[in-house]
């Protein structure tokens, strides 16, 4: 697909999380229903609304191209062309009441991502890319920081959702970086991590085991900023993969070097 094209469908892209993003923040104060789909692992119906109004337009509008969303809605994902859509990344937060969460879409052809999107409500900030033509936050174009040292670097991470179960639960990870890096935050939304990394708020994340629709369009608007992702061993990164390690480029090694003191 071409860049005309592609920049066409990022145009639509945008409106829509716009739209989806505003309706679900306006009506957030609402009482919030929670199903668990596992211990800590929650769902609200706002998930469920705001994939339903995602996939119904993308439906509509793209009949020949799949979906892969996390909410039971996929449809199709055998399809070279897919949109992987995560309708509320950092759902915990919000049902909370934490103002930490956004929504993200991204178009996978062929095994690649080539177009992302990533919408903060709470901020208005629409994070963008199209596969070479870097990244974008509200239409200025977006860079990772410059920070060489891991000692000075701010980083984040998140945990698993089998924190309570797997002794493969980052916890090691996360004491080893607590005491080499500046400091290190947990903010709950991959997407945002990975947003947030590819603006310069932070200098590197990492983290294991999250699902495609969390870092599908994070990660193309990561590399696009000039960013650097890969597994904890530095080989090509995978949306389907189990690690990620995303940061300036920088201090990549040293946070690979860290990685492997718990292997
Ligand atoms: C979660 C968030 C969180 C990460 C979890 C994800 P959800 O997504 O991205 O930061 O640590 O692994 O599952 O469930 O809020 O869409
Ligand atoms: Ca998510
Ligand atoms: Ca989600």
């Amino acid at each position: 697909m071409n860049q005309t094209k592609l920049k066409k469908l990022l145009d639509f892209v945008v409106q829509i999380t716009a739209k989806v993003g505003d309706y679900i923040y306006q009506t957030a104060n609402r009482k919030k229903y929670i199903f668990y789909k596992s211990e800590v692992d929650l769902v609200t119906q706002f998930d469920t609304r705001s994939q339903r109004m995602i996939v119904d337009v993308l439906r509509k509008k793209f009949p020949n191209f799949g979906i892969l969303s996390e909410e039971d809605m996929s449809y199709n994902t055998d399809s070279s062309m897919k949109w992987i859509v995560d309708p509320l990344d950092g759902t915990t937060n919000f049902a909370h009441d934490l103002p930490i969460w956004a929504i993200s879409i991204a178009l996978e052809i062929n095994e690649k991502i080539v177009l992302g999107v990533v919408y903060d409500p709470t901020r208005k900030e629409m994070f963008s890319t199209i596969r070479n033509c870097g990244s974008y936050l509200n239409n200025k174009k977006i860079r990772v920081s410059k920070t060489k040292k891991l000692s000075q670097s701010l980083l984040v991470t998140g945990f698993p959702y089998d924190i309570r179960k797997s002794r493969n639960n980052n916890i090691n990870h996360f004491s080893n970086f607590a005491v080499r890096a500046q400091a290190v935050r947990r903010l709950g939304s991959a997407a945002l991590d990975l947003c947030y990394t590819a603006c310069g708020r932070f200098d590197g994340y990492w983290e294991l085991k999250l699902s495609p629709w969390d870092q599908a369009a994070g990660s193309l608007i990561l590399k696009e900023a000039s960013g650097k992702i890969t597994d904890f061993k530095g080989k090509e990164f995978n949306i389907y993969g189990n690690e990620v390690l995303g940061t300036n480029g920088l201090i990549h090694c040293q946070m690979m070097r860290v990685l492997k003191l718990a292997y």
